[in-house]
């Protein structure tokens, strides 16, 4: 199965987490440009995702070491080594609460190799981070950094950062540590919030606040060629995000105009805002001010904790044990993937206006 995005700098995710092995197609970037490329930064960027890292993430031992398979198209895989289908046979007739397989069952049947969760699985975002890794150095060259950092873990919340003068510098800070928050306090917290989950059987959520500093005013456009609608599209691509707002998102809806609205004001020379509610984007378009977006993450569907389900084959109740090796919270994996897809919808719009000769 594969599963495509973008109009200029177009994307395919192919593979499935149990198939001998993953990979992506990105289409639209200039011939040879694998050679500008830093692969040790590449790897650097997928290993913030891969998993066996740190006590919170799922002990499978997957190595992310991105092949090129070809430059043209342009193609890049990952070998699938850590494989345990014999973890998910019984979700095949009782599917788990939260979890993609009964609605994978009645799209496809049986035809689908559902093992590990199959083209639903977190697995499929390390070779979105490959194909995200790539642009966001792209990106970098032309001064435009994208960044993320955990905002919240089930309710427990870091200090907002200033969505006005943040700087490029903090956010690379933030990003590079263990555990991506500003404040550690905080972060502390949310670690104990997750360890308690994982013993009591059970699994957290969280948010993921994602920036892009350095675009210029003027990328994206009008209804359904937005930067909202381009971001908003790659973001729910990824697996468990239920919710994405960009600047004050749905608190907007409890404010007045004139407190939600960003005044304008001449900084350094240039035209600026002096709040950033507007997250970055005004109708559609850049306004030049940090793009700031937030995704929900629900927590980790599988869960060891006895729950209700369906036994399909027999169409009667049953109760569900799941076992296997899963996330208690995919929300510090989540943290490059949401850069990730940030940097690709970017990357997208941007080519666009290269192609309409704006730029
Ligand atoms: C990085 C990452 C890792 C994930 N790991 C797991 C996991 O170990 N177990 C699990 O049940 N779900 C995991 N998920 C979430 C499921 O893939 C997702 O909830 C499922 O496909 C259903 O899709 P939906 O939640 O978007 O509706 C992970 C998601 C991400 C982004």
């Amino acid at each position: 199965m594969q599963s495509q995005f973008g109009n200029n700098v177009k994307v395919t995710i192919f593979g499935g987490s149990h198939e001998p092995e993953i990979g992506c197609i990105i289409e639209g970037l200039p011939a040879g440009v694998m050679s500008e490329i830093d692969m040790d930064e590449l790897q650097a960027f997928l290993d913030r995702r891969a998993p066996g890292r740190n006590e919170f993430s799922t002990q499978r031992k997957e190595s992310d070491v991105p092949l090129v398979r070809s430059e043209d198209p342009l193609t890049l895989v990952i070998r699938n080594k850590d494989q345990h289908p014999g973890d998910y046979k019984k979700l095949a007739s009782v599917p788990r609460p939260g979890h993609a397989d009964f609605t994978a069952r009645v799209k496809y049947g049986g035809a689908l190799e559902m093992s590990g969760g199959g083209p639903f699985s977190g697995r499929m975002t390390a070779p979105l981070c490959i194909a995200g890794g790539i642009a966001k150095q792209l990106l970098k060259k032309k001064g435009i950094t994208v960044c993320a950092r955990i905002n919240a873990i089930h309710g427990i919340c870091d200090i907002p950062l200033d969505p006005v003068n943040i700087t490029a510098a903090v956010l690379e800070e933030i990003a590079a540590k263990d555990f991506p928050v500003f404040d550690d306090e905080a972060g502390m917290e949310m670690k104990d919030e997750i360890r308690t989950a994982r013993a009591e059987g059970d699994s957290v959520g969280g948010i993921v606040e994602v920036y892009v500093l350095g675009c210029p005013a003027g990328v994206g456009g009008p209804m359904y060629d937005g930067v909202e609608s381009a971001m908003a599209a790659v973001f729910f691509g990824i697996p468990a995000v239920k919710g994405v707002e960009f600047g004050a998102g749905f608190s907007a809806a409890f404010m007045r105009g004139s407190e939600n609205n960003d005044p304008f004001c001449l900084r350094d020379g240039k035209v600026a805002t002096m709040t950033n509610n507007c997250g970055g984007i005004l109708g559609g378009i850049t306004d030049g001010m940090p793009i700031i977006a937030q995704l929900a993450f629900k927590p980790t569907p599988s869960i060891s904790i006895e729950q209700d389900s369906v036994d399909l084959d027999k169409m009667e109740p049953a109760k569900l044990v799941i076992g296997g090796r899963h996330d208690p919270c995919v929300v510090l994996r989540a943290v490059p993937v949401a850069e990730a897809a940030a940097a690709l919808a970017i990357l997208d719009l941007m080519s666009e206006e290269n192609a309409h000769g704006k730029k």
